[in-house]
């Protein structure tokens, strides 16, 4: 029998490095085959973590927020629509017609946008205008680069899926992303070939599988992009439930084999509990990592903040709920998942710029400049009970 380790039972190996600045590193990567981030992170598709405003901070980061399913195609749409239109007017490259080097008419519309109609304008709005005049010069420069970031959703694969796919691409979706809890199944199959064959203009994503069979069936299907993981979600109960799932780092080193035959990214999904995990799933080969506890609690995820306690002892906290859950489903069939109130974190923007230092750190103890560099020359190490308790801080409390 095949031994499987996850993220804890390794650490990687540090190298002779000549990165001479963290800021250096480039964190670029493909989401799809064709579509482009400049950093590595995906927020999850679950209902307590990507909706409209965590979509359009991942897309104003460079990574990629994929809008959940679990609500009406109306509203799945007009969250599509309005990242589509962040996009187009950030980006200011949506509409092929426009002009993009314009800055007069970028700073009219800056102008109309701000509110302090009494006042002159804050300095934040100062720093905005800096931002969309820098984007438009970008857009301008390398037009390629960035007329190719995902804006991407969710589907399933039965019921309304193929009208839910059709309307999401006509609000501007380029990626869809299906998301099921077994991809290696023929529905996901058969839903691949019939967007492939009725929506064009779009990549999909598929997934979720853990084997290198998994990920070919949904390669030789037409896949775009691959979401790897089972039973390793911070909320999941597949494995207890069902005895089903592998241990996530040995799953990722054996899909990427086959995505790299391919030449198709894939995601590392599930069971990322900190940023070390998330280098350890780049180390591993992937080309991104998708977060859904990591990126709960924050103010971008859906859903209310509520107060427990008194002043001065209030404490903040909002729901993470699974998509499998009974919270989620309002009934005990096929229950996969489990809810969780998480503390209230804040801007979801910290966060990113905490897991982005980590990452430029990690390359640079490899001695890697990109990501393809970082590929090819981390090692990892088993680590012992011993090395675990090592890795964590252990002086408080003995
Ligand atoms: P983390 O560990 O980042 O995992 O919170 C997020 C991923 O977990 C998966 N997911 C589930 N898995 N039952 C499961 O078995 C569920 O109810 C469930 N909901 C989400 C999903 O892949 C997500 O990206």
């Amino acid at each position: 029998m095949k031994t499987y380790l996850t993220y804890d039972d390794v650490n990687i190996v540090p190298k002779f490095s000549e990165v001479l600045s963290r800021e250096d590193v480039d964190l670029s990567t493909r989401f799809t085959k064709n579509t482009t981030m400049s950093t590595p992170i995906v927020s999850s598709p679950m209902d307590t973590v990507t909706e409209y405003k965590m979509a359009s901070e991942m897309l104003d980061r460079g990574g990629v927020g994929v809008i959940h399913r679990f609500q009406s195609i109306e509203k799945q749409s007009l969250d599509m629509k309005r990242i589509w239109n962040q996009w187009d007017s950030w980006y200011n490259i949506g509409n092929p017609k426009k002009d993009r080097t314009d800055h007069g008419r970028v700073f009219d519309e800056w102008y109309k946008g701000i509110r302090h109609w009494n006042s002159p304008p804050t300095k934040s709005d100062y720093e905005d205008l800096h931002e969309l005049l820098w984007f438009a010069d970008e857009a301008e420069k390398d037009e390629e680069y960035w007329s190719k970031r995902p804006l991407c959703a969710a589907i399933g694969t039965t019921g309304d899926y193929l009208e839910r796919a059709q309307e999401l691409v006509k609000n501007g979706c380029n990626v869809l992303l299906i998301d099921v809890a077994h991809g290696h199944h023929k529905l996901v199959g058969d839903a691949l070939e019939k967007i492939k064959k009725n929506i064009s203009g779009v990549e999909v994503v598929a997934g979720n599988i853990a084997t290198k069979e998994g990920a070919e069936f949904l390669l030789q299907s037409g896949a775009d992009g691959i979401r790897v993981g089972i039973g390793n979600g911070s909320l999941c109960e597949t494995r207890i439930r069902t005895g089903v799932g592998l241990p996530q780092v040995s799953t990722l080193l054996d899909v990427v084999t086959i995505c790299d035959d391919f030449d198709v990214p894939c995601i590392a999904d599930g069971g990322i509990r900190n940023i070390g995990d998330v280098c350890k799933g780049l180390g591993c080969g992937a080309d991104s990592v998708m977060l859904g506890s990591l990126f709960s609690g924050t103010k971008e995820s859906p859903g209310q903040i509520e107060k427990i306690g008194e002043w001065p002892n209030e404490k903040l906290f909002k729901k993470y709920r699974g998509s499998a859950s009974r919270d989620s489903k309002g009934n005990d069939k096929n229950v996969e998942g489990n809810h969780k109130v998480v503390p209230y974190k804040g801007k979801v923007v910290r966060l990113l710029s905490d897991i982005e230092d980590g990452i430029r750190s990690s390359f640079s103890y490899v001695g890697a400049n990109n990501l393809s560099e970082y590929h090819s020359k981390v090692e990892f190490v088993r680590v012992t009970q011993a090395g675990t308790i090592e890795a964590k801080p252990h002086l408080i409390g003995e």
